[in-house]
């Protein structure tokens, strides 16, 4: 037990109220200077873009506690700068990376007692977001808008952690050629609920979406990247312009390749070429790396390297990726903020 009495051993991903949330609020060009506040409820115009208009876009990152107390953010400007590319999709204001980091660094430092103790594999998930506010009702970018950061404690996404999760290929598709699939807007999720719904009944952990132009490639596991290491031992991972530019899937790419001195590849993954894959996994920042079991596709489950072990490239990328952000292992140049 921590010091807020919560049972770290017990976390998954699940909301709870935190001490304080980051405030900020754009008006007449400019954003102010930002305020720490209690209070969990946003108080926003009923004509608010992002309530109708969906004009609206969030981040996620981790805070983690390393073994001598410290913390590490981790990449918080890659967050900042794909939180401005989703602005830009919809029309809103940038958040300066500045000021992004420095709204993190405070919610984290206000809400210490909360950061999981290391060693109980859990972390502080932050969840920044811009909203259109303001009194509006056209179809039109808002007057005015809130950026916010809070966070909550959180433990395995998938229960299980690296324990294998199998997923079904879904016919539903997340985004179109030329959408937002790229952005992380809230739009995506909101068509993601019901194709997730259907994989979950059918027990599976989610579902995996193909290319929406020719529904023959993979492109993203529920909200984690997808990747596979082929039967030369290569790391290869789908590229598309419609899928979310997932902060782990570049993190383990360059892993993959100057750490673990890997051949990588950012290429086609056909779904009727599962073959030629030994291990595949679902990555994110929330999914850590949740090895994959098997795809079902059509009536059929194709199981990589096993439904109940982990393999074990997926594992050597996992030690790396872990021990870089609780702190383990020496970071590339850049990649951790410490608090
Ligand atoms: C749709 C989608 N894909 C991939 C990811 C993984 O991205 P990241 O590694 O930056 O968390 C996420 C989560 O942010 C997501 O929502």
């Amino acid at each position: 037990m921590g010091s807020k009495n919560i049972d770290w051993t017990t976390l998954g991903f699940s909301y709870i109220k935190t001490d304080l949330r980051y405030v900020s609020h754009w008006r007449e060009g400019a954003w102010d200077a930002g305020t720490l506040t209690e209070d969990n409820q946003v108080h926003i115009s009923e004509g608010s873009t992002a309530l109708h208009y969906g004009q609206q876009c969030f981040e996620g990152l981790k805070a983690y506690r390393c073994q001598d107390g410290s913390i590490n953010l981790f990449r918080p400007d890659q967050n900042a700068a794909r939180m401005q590319r989703s602005c830009d999709r919809l029309l809103m204001p940038h958040m300066p990376t500045e000021q992004f980091i420095d709204a993190c660094v405070q919610v984290v430092r206000a809400n210490e007692d909360f950061i999981p103790p290391y060693g109980s594999g859990g972390s502080l998930y932050l969840r920044p977001y811009l909203i259109g506010v303001g009194d509006n009702i056209g179809v039109r970018s808002a007057p005015e808008f809130l950026f916010s950061v809070f966070c909550i404690p959180v433990g395995a996404y998938f229960k299980g952690g690296l324990t294998p999760t199998n997923f079904v290929v879904s016919g539903y598709d997340r985004a179109a050629p030329n959408g937002t699939g790229a952005a992380k807007v809230g739009g995506n999720y909101a068509a993601s609920l019901l194709p997730g719904y259907e994989a979950k009944q059918q027990n599976f952990g989610d579902c995996i979406y193909l290319d929406p132009e020719t529904h023959t490639k993979i492109e993203e596991v529920g909200a984690a990247n997808f990747f596979a290491i082929d039967r030369a031992g290569r790391f290869v991972t789908p590229k598309s312009p419609s899928i979310l530019a997932s902060i782990t899937k570049y993190s383990l790419l360059h892993i993959a390749e100057h750490r673990l001195g890997m051949a990588v590849e950012e290429g086609d993954v056909y779904i009727d070429r599962l073959d030629e894959y030994s291990e595949a996994g679902a990555c994110g920042t929330a999914a850590v790396i949740t090895p994959i079991g098997g795809i079902q596709y059509n009536d059929t489950l194709h199981v990589f390297h096993s439904e109940t072990e982990v393999g074990p490239v997926t594992r050597r990328l996992y030690d790396e990726l872990c021990g870089i952000q609780y702190g383990d292992l020496e970071a590339p140049e850049g990649w951790i903020v410490k608090i």
